[in-house]
């Protein structure tokens, strides 16, 4: 994929996000929760609320995130997953976004947070690149950082972004991500990579050559194809049955055939920094 300059593919995907905040069909299709990542379908008849609630759930089991754990999400979205684990768990987050309209409802949220769910919650949100991380960012180091469906617009930076991380993690320290990865080649894979502003995407063997590189060692995950292909297929659904005038319904077809077609894959990689 090419793109002018790597600072305009960073800008596209900072306006897509900042002005998803403004569409009621993005509350429509994550049930209002304010996730905006892949579900997990532990029953059939989960609703897509209740899996994106249950992918995160599982992201911080898998991970063994513990009340004493400190958390870097990067990529955090509207910061409601990462808090949702605060909650749950005990431990203290950071967040970290690009689309600064993002970060302003993560701050909002924490507020209510407080008030209603956690009066000690341990929040930190800052709007930047997972690229140009602020010095509030940098300065700490954590037991856990999680990227929950945004590595894959590093891939092509990969060696630049995992040396970060590894710079933040402690020793022992836990890298879980839920992330695409390359299977195979089509015109359907490279019109996905186009419509998602990705340069590169790695398979999964590269993903942990690059691990290894940057002093982190792949120790498992899970492939969750069945979970992304049933995701994008609810979605699909919703909009159909509901007359939801959504523009992404070519792009939820799309990514639910490459999946199908072992060309992508979804899955959870773990690693543990050495
Ligand atoms: C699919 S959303 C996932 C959001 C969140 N993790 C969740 O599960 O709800 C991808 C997020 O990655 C963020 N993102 C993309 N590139 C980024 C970068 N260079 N630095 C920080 N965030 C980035 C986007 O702004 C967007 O919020």
């Amino acid at each position: 994929m090419s793109f002018s300059s790597e600072e305009d593919r960073i800008e596209s995907i900072k306006d897509r996000w900042n002005k998803s905040t403004k569409s009621s069909v993005f509350d429509a299709l994550f049930g209002g929760t304010g996730y905006r990542t892949v579900g997990y379908y532990e029953t059939e008849s989960d609703s897509l609320a209740q899996s994106v609630r249950n992918m995160t759930a599982l992201v911080a089991e898998i991970s063994q995130m513990k009340s004493a754990s400190h958390i870097l999400d990067l990529g955090c979205g509207q910061g409601i997953p990462v808090m949702d684990i605060a909650v749950h768990i005990g431990c203290s987050v950071v967040g970290v976004d690009l689309a600064e309209c993002h970060i302003e409802n993560a701050n909002k949220s924490a507020e209510l947070y407080k008030k209603e769910k956690k009066p000690d919650l341990k929040s930190e949100f800052y709007a930047a690149s997972y690229f140009d991380l602020p010095e509030a960012v940098t300065s700490q180091t954590f037991t856990h950082v999680m990227m929950q469906t945004s590595m894959f617009y590093a891939h092509h930076r990969i060696d630049e972004i995992l040396s970060t991380i590894s710079k933040l993690l402690r020793p022992g320290g836990v890298l879980v991500t839920t992330d695409v990865l390359r299977t195979g080649e089509s015109a359907d894979l490279n019109k996905f990579m186009e419509m998602n502003f990705m340069s590169a995407l790695l398979t999964l063997d590269e993903m942990k050559a690059a691990l290894l590189r940057n002093g982190l060692e792949y120790y498992g995950g899970e492939n969750l194809d069945d979970h992304f292909i049933k995701s994008a297929a609810k979605k699909t659904e919703k909009i159909v049955t509901e007359n939801i005038p959504c523009p992404s319904l070519p792009f939820f077809k799309l990514q639910e055939s490459i999946v199908k077609n072992k060309e992508m894959t979804f899955q959870i990689v773990m690693a543990k920094k050495i």
